[in-house]
């Protein structure tokens, strides 16, 4: 039995024992962690370290909850649920997106329970108090004299739309520092035009993986040989330094220099930004946007990396523009092809489980069956998340085993390196250490 934070690193089993960790057992790990190595157990496993993951990283962070083709027309919503908070984010009556804190201002019930739908006004479902979209309340019957109703407006939660990528914040005082992100960021994805996209498929999966495992799993491409659907696209030199290149990647190297001057030209003379600007660490907002090649036909993220849907994006003239791809910390990832978006975000659900989101975007005037096959644009990354899945859950089993200890990152892990780093900053900035 564990009786000291010592020996909580390799058990994970503090609740077992009855151990609830402190504050200061929490700043302990974060002090002996390892830099280029995995986290110990509790991180993975602990329900007291899940909580304050949800309070220090979601509830003071932005983080991504979707796109606005999710919620095209006026009324439409989706709902957001992360800890003991749930959130509509809404398209309002004059176009614009709002984010409320889903409860009533009368006795607190939440207002929509469903994922998604569309509404006229927001009626709550316990005594019908009524909202309109912009949270102001219109009707409640039989209230008491001298009531005021613009007292009692929904809660707002703050959200940016950067080029159409929704993130919110449920802290008071936001991180400034979206603003330089924003500024950052959108040239690189403004040419996609995501806004004139619309939902051409979206599948939920449960992860049987604490949130950081599956965010650590997006971070590298060390387990790609894994994902032969993904391969047909994705060089297998990503995320490797050229030094550390061995013999069975050399050749793909080669293409891979081969072809990237060849992008590099038709990036400049589209007009396109393609430089890495990698701020994944060291600020509350962390991002990476880039832009790299494909590689064989190089046009998409497809079995045969050919474009799936021929109605391209915004004004491309054709569909060989690589992967935009942009990363961002806590919770999300996205690439922008030059035929079609696929969003991912991550969502806590338990200490060992949590909710990817995948959502596939083509040009709104696309017509299914006749510029895209569903089947064909969803295939790899449906392949993909399946086999993540899988890798995610048995790293879940293993990192509750009493016998696993942190271990050390490839240098082609570096982006784990980052995003652990970043959260352990987070969580130490919260916990003032
Ligand atoms: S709790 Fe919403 S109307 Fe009563
Ligand atoms: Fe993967």
């Amino acid at each position: 039995m564990p009786d000291s934070v010592a020996d909580l690193g390799t058990a994970g089993t503090a609740h077992l024992t009855g151990h609830r960790l402190t504050r200061q057992d929490v700043v302990d790990l974060i002090r002996r962690r390892r830099p280029g190595w995995s986290l110990e157990s509790p991180f993975y496993n602990d329900e007291d370290l899940y909580r304050l993951d949800v309070e220090a990283i979601f509830g003071r962070h932005w983080f991504f909850v979707g796109s606005e083709p999710e919620i095209p027309e006026p009324g439409d919503y989706v709902t957001v649920e992360v800890g003991r908070w749930s959130v509509i984010v809404l398209r309002d009556d004059d176009g614009g997106v709002r984010a409320f804190h889903n409860v009533c201002r009368h006795r607190g019930s939440r207002l929509l329970s469903d994922k998604g739908g569309t509404v006229g006004n927001l009626v709550c479902p316990y005594h019908h108090w009524t909202y309109d979209t912009t949270g102001r309340l219109l009707f409640a019957e039989s209230t008491g004299e001298g009531f005021d109703p613009s007292c009692f407006s929904l809660k707002q939660v703050h959200l940016r739309s950067i080029s159409g990528l929704l993130f919110i914040c449920l802290a008071p005082d936001p991180p400034e520092d979206i603003a330089e992100m924003a500024a950052t960021v959108e040239p690189y994805l403004a040419p996609h035009a995501l806004r004139d996209t619309k939902v051409a498929h979206q599948i939920d999966i449960t992860e049987q993986g604490n949130w950081k495992l599956v965010m650590e799993n997006n971070r590298e491409c060390y387990h790609c040989g894994g994902h032969p659907e993904l391969g047909a696209s994705l060089f297998p030199t990503i995320g490797y330094r050229p030094e550390d290149i061995g013999p069975s990647r050399r050749a793909a190297y080669e293409r891979f220099l081969k072809i990237d001057a060849e992008m590099t030209e038709i990036w400049e003379r589209e007009g396109l930004p393609y430089r890495q600007v990698d701020r994944l660490i060291d600020r509350p907002t962390g991002f990476l946007v880039e832009r790299t090649p494909l590689d064989k036909a190089g046009e998409s993220m497809t079995r045969d990396a050919k474009a799936a849907c021929k109605r391209l994006l915004g004004d491309f003239a054709q569909p060989r523009l690589g992967r935009q791809g942009l990363h961002m910390q806590p919770n999300n990832w996205n690439h922008l092809l030059g035929d079609h978006v696929v969003t991912f975000s991550v969502l806590p659900l338990t200490p060992t489980t949590s909710r990817l989101r995948t959502t596939w975007l083509v040009h709104k005037d696309a017509v299914e069956g006749v510029d895209y096959d569903v089947e064909n644009l969803v295939s790899v990354w449906r392949a993909t998340n399946a086999q993540d899945a899988a890798f995610v859950a048995e790293a879940q089993i293993g990192a509750a085993s009493p016998a696993y200890e942190p271990g050390p990152y490839s240098p082609t892990e570096s982006w784990v390196e980052n995003f652990v780093t970043w959260y352990l900053q987070r969580l130490s900035a919260h916990l003032g250490a």
